[in-house]
């Protein structure tokens, strides 16, 4: 069987503008949620990747009629049906939970697959069940492939999550708002793409209040209409263009961001050493050797956030002294590592915490366990000397928008091949 790989020759440098694209954990719980709505929905800004194809797909699945036109997506879900999701489909992505919140305030029930998606060590799905069951589902878990989750009647809940998880305070959100009464999720997620899918449920005439901050009150209403609704920008693939622009760049413009999102990662980089220009909705960057040495440690937001500890992580290898990376988020999201070391990089991991050591980095064959750890090996790819090839690279596709094509137009040696 072939697959594809990307090749880069490193060493290039790069000169630019890049255009951000819409955010990918907006739109993997957006597309879901459009199945709430009882009439036509647009959504627009939405990124060009595998995991926005595979939940169009899976409305498909609902009779839901779509049409995606490059990055604006059409729903008509008025001859929407219920009916069990494909194990095969779920499980290509994490974010197809959703369609356990969405279809549940729909339609008071669902069968559905088990998630897939990225391995980062342990991603249980508990607190999303919790949530299901506190608003009166009753949650099948003894197939061990799919899931069966059932209500009579879904009623308003007050929900404290163990810990603050994206996923969760989503999913609940999307039952919550056809549920009876009020909901209120305490140590609920403050991530800007909650706040967004929010938005968007409020456009569809759902009542969500104070999404942003740790208490979200929900009052259920009986219909949601058709709206019209922007995602908002990718914070994690500007942050990725970011890095890159820090490692590789003359100078660099990553436009179509919101300054705010990005800023854990823009401290980081000037802290770095690394010449930031932030501008109303953009930023230029300009790499500016050699780097100092920083720790960082991932935190919910607005603290450092994990999709981007392995991205950044290359930097860390022009600089001058040891720099530390923890993630308390995912402690196991290391995955990377391994593959640096093939390049030449000393890095070593334990416990959650990189330490991470100046190095050149040499070409490699080396293998993308997960997105992020694919953005870190082409960060890693572009400094490295001679040619990388990455392998398993639909795990990149996933996440970011005709990468290769846009490395290729800033510069880079870069190429796919089929082996
Ligand atoms: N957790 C539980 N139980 C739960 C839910 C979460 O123990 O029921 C734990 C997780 O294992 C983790 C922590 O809580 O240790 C936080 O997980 P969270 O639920 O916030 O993660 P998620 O919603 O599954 C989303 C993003 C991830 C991102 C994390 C953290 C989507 C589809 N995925 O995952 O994005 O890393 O939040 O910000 O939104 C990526 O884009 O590469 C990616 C992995």
């Amino acid at each position: 069987m072939t697959q594809e790989v990307i090749k880069i020759r490193g060493g290039q440098t790069l000169s630019g503008t890049v255009h951000n694209h819409g955010a990918k954990n907006s739109a993997v719980a957006i597309i879901p949620a459009t199945l709430l709505a009882e009439d036509k929905v647009t959504v627009e800004g939405l990124p060009q990747i595998s995991d926005v194809d595979t939940l169009v797909s899976l409305l498909g699945d609902l009779n839901i009629h779509t049409h995606l036109d490059g990055t604006t997506l059409d729903v008509d879900p008025t001859e929407i049906e219920n009916a069990p999701l494909p194990n095969n489909k779920v499980q290509s992505l994490r974010a197809s939970y959703y369609m356990m919140g969405a279809m549940l305030g729909r339609f008071k029930k669902c069968v559905i697959g088990l998630p897939g998606g990225c391995p980062l060590g342990p991603r249980p799905i508990d607190q999303h069940i919790k949530g299901f069951k506190a608003l009166g589902a009753v949650v099948d878990e003894s197939s061990e492939t799919s899931m069966k989750i059932e209500a009579d009647q879904l009623v308003g809940a007050n929900i404290f999550l163990d810990m603050v998880s994206v996923g969760a305070t989503i999913n609940i959100m999307l039952a919550a708002v056809r549920a009876k009464g009020q909901t209120v999720i305490e140590n609920a997620a403050k991530e800007p793409e909650v706040v967004d899918v929010a938005a968007f449920l409020s456009s569809l005439g759902a009542n969500i209040k104070d999404a942003g901050t740790s208490t979200i009150k929900i009052t259920g209403v009986e219909h949601l209409h058709g709206s019209r609704h922007q995602v908002i920008p990718d914070r994690i693939e500007a942050g990725t263009y970011m890095c890159i622009a820090a490692a590789c760049a003359e100078e660099m413009t990553i436009d179509h961001i919101i300054p705010k999102h990005v800023e854990p990662l823009t401290v980081k980089l000037k802290e770095l050493g690394v010449d930031v220009d932030m501008h109303e909705d953009s930023v230029t960057i300009r790499r500016q050797l050699p780097y100092d040495s920083v720790n960082i440690k991932t935190l919910v937001y607005p603290g450092f956030a994990t999709d981007l500890q392995q991205p950044i992580t290359p930097l860390l290898f022009l600089s001058e002294g040891i720099s530390l990376v923890t993630d308390t988020i995912y402690p196991a999201r290391f995955k990377h590592v391994e593959e640096l070391q093939n390049m030449g990089a000393d890095i070593s991991a334990d416990q959650g915490t990189a330490t991470i050591k100046p190095s050149t980095l040499h070409g490699a064959s080396v293998y993308a366990s997960d997105l992020r750890a694919g953005a870190c090996l082409i960060v890693a790819a572009l400094l490295a000397e001679g040619v990388t090839t990455i392998y398993n690279v639909k795990h990149i596709y996933r996440g970011y928008t005709q990468i290769v094509e846009t490395l290729k137009r800033l510069g880079a040696d870069i190429w796919t091949e089929e082996v």
